[in-house]
C-alpha cells in the first residue's frame, strides 16, 4: 500500500525516538521511501546511523552540513514526502510548531510542507495534561494535522498515566489511512467560494460582514488532503489556505465572475462564502463628505447575484454544497434553500449554538442532503466538520 510513497520522518528529543528505529524498518518493509530529520536533542536517544542505515538515506538535522557547506534546502525537503510524520513530538517542538517558532530544520520543513502532517506526541504525564500541552495539540488540529494521542501506561520516568508514543504498528496503520485518504478525491476538481465580500460604498469604505473565512480553509485543506486539485474564491478573510489556488475577489459580482469561468471545469463546488445580499446602488467615485447640520445619510442597496442559485441553474454533473447560518426557522430555512439552490448537500450551522459563530475554531452543524438524509454533528474543530463534508460527499454521491 506504500510502496514508492515518500514519507518524512520528524524525530524529536524524547525516549520515545528509540521506537522510531523499528517504524522506520515497517515503512521499508511497505516499500515507502523514508527520509528522516532529528533536532539535535533527539540524537542523544538514538544516533543518526541507525535511522539512516535502516531508511537508505542520509538524516537530515541541520540547513548545512558544517565541513564541507552542503545545504540542505527545507522547502523540497517539506515538497518531497507524500506525508510527514513528527514522531515522536516533544513539548519543545509541539510548542514553536504551534506558535510559528522555526530554530530547527524539522521546524522550518514543518512550516513549508504542504502534505498532510501526523504528529505523534510523547511526554511524561503532567506535561502532557499541562493547559498549555493541550492547548498547543488543539491549535495543530486546527492548522490540519492529526494528533495521534499519547497512550497512557508506564512511562520513562517510572510514573505511569497518558504519554507514551503510540507503538509503531499503530503510526504505520495511522499512516496507511492518511495515505489511502489521499486518493479518495484524485482528480476531483473543486472550487470553493469563501470569505466575506465587501461591498464598496465609496472608495475607502464598504459594506461586509464578520466571515473570518476559516470554514473555507478548512474545506479547502481537507479536499486537498484528499487528493483534489483545490481552487478557493476568497474575499478578503484572514485566513487562507496556502496549499492550494487562491483567486481573490472584493465583491459577490467579481466572485462570481470567477466562478463562473471555472465552474464548467468543476466536479465539485462548495459555496462557503458569506455573501452580501446586497450592494449599495451607486457607489461614489469619491470619498463621501461629512456635512455639516446633516445628521443622517441613506445609502440605497440593490440586490446583488446569488452566486449558489445562479450556478444552481446551470448544474451538469458537478456536486453542490451550501451552507445555511440561520438564527429562527433553521431547518426548515435549511431544507428551503436546499431546494431552491438545487443543493446536493446543505450544512446548516445556527448563531443561537455556543462555539457555532463566524470567527470561531469551531462549528455546530446539521446535514440536509437532496436523498432527504439528516445528520446532527456535535460540536467540532472546523477541520473536522469538513472531513464529515468531505466523507459525506465520497459516501453518497460518487
Ligand atoms: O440565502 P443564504 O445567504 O442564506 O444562502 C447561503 C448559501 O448561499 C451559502 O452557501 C452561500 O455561500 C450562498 N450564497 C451565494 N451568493 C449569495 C448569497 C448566498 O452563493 N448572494
Amino acid at each position: 500500500m506504500l510502496a514508492g510513497k515518500k514519507v518524512l520522518l520528524a524525530v524529536c528529543g524524547s525516549i520515545a525516538a528509540y521506537k522510531t528505529a523499528f517504524f522506520v524498518r515497517l515503512l521499508k518493509k511497505e516499500a515507502a521511501e523514508v527520509k528522516v530529520i532529528m533536532t539535535e536533542n533527539a540524537k542523544e536517544f538514538i544516533t543518526p546511523l541507525t535511522l539512516s542505515t535502516l531508511s537508505k538515506n542520509p538524516v537530515y538535522s541541520n540547513y548545512f552540513e558544517r565541513g564541507s557547506g552542503e545545504w540542505h534546502n527545507h522547502v523540497e525537503l517539506g515538497l518531497w514526502a507524500d506525508l510527514m510524520i513528527v514522531a515522536p513530538l516533544s513539548a519543545n517542538t509541539l510548542g514553536k510548531m504551534a506558535n510559528g517558532l522555526c530554530d530547527s530544520l524539522l521546524l522550518a520543513v514543518y512550516f513549508s510542507a504542504k502534505c498532510p502532517v501526523i504528529v505523534a506526541p510523547a511526554m511524561d504525564l503532567d506535561m502532557y495534561q499541562h493547559p498549555s500541552t493541550q492547548s498547543n495539540l488543539e491549535k495543530l488540529t486546527s492548522y490540519g494535522n492529526e494528533v495521534i494521542e499519547a497512550k497512557r501506561g508506564e512511562l520513562a520516568s517510572g510514573l505511569s498515566g497518558q504519554g507514551r508514543m503510540a507503538e509503531p504498528e499503530e503510526l504505520l496503520e495511522i499512516v496507511r489511512k492518511k495515505i489511502t485518504a489521499n486518493n479518495l478525491l484524485k482528480g476531483k476538481k473543486v472550487l470553493i467560494t469563501s470569505g466575506p465580500t465587501y461591498e464598496a460604498i465609496d472608495p475607502v469604505r464598504f459594506i461586509g460582514n464578520h466571515s473570518s473565512g476559516r470554514m473555507g480553509v478548512a474545506i479547502a485543506k481537507v479536499f486537498k488532503e484528499y487528493g483534489a486539485n483545490v481552487t478557493v474564491i476568497s474575499g478578503p478573510a484572514n485566513h487562507f489556505a496556502s496549499e492550494v489556488e487562491n483567486i481573490h475577489v472584493e465583491s459577490a459580482k467579481e466572485m462570481l465572475d470567477e466562478a463562473k469561468k471555472r465552474y464548467d471545469n468543476a466536479d465539485i463546488v462548495i459555496f462557503a462564502a458569506a455573501v452580501s445580499d446586497y450592494r449599495p446602488s451607486k457607489p461614489s467615485d469619491q470619498k463621501l463628505k461629512k456635512k455639516n447640520g446633516v445628521d443622517s445619510l441613506a445609502i440605497e442597496f440593490i440586490k446583488n447575484p446569488d452566486i449558489a442559485a445562479e450556478m444552481g441553474t446551470k448544474k451538469g454533473n458537478q456536486i453542490h454544497i451550501g451552507f445555511a447560518l440561520e438564527t429562527q426557522n433553521e431547518e426548515s430555512n435549511a431544507k428551503q434553500k436546499l431546494k431552491e439552490k438545487n443543493f446536493d448537500l446543505i450544512v446548516l450551522n445556527s448563531l443561537n449554538d455556543r462555539g457555532a459563530a463566524f470567527q470561531g475554531a469551531t462549528n455546530k452543524v446539521t446535514f440536509f442532503d437532496k436523498n432527504n438524509k439528516e445528520v446532527k454533528f456535535e460540536l467540532k474543530s472546523k477541520i473536522e466538520v469538513a472531513k464529515d463534508i468531505a466523507n459525506h460527499v465520497i459516501e453518497n454521491f460518487l
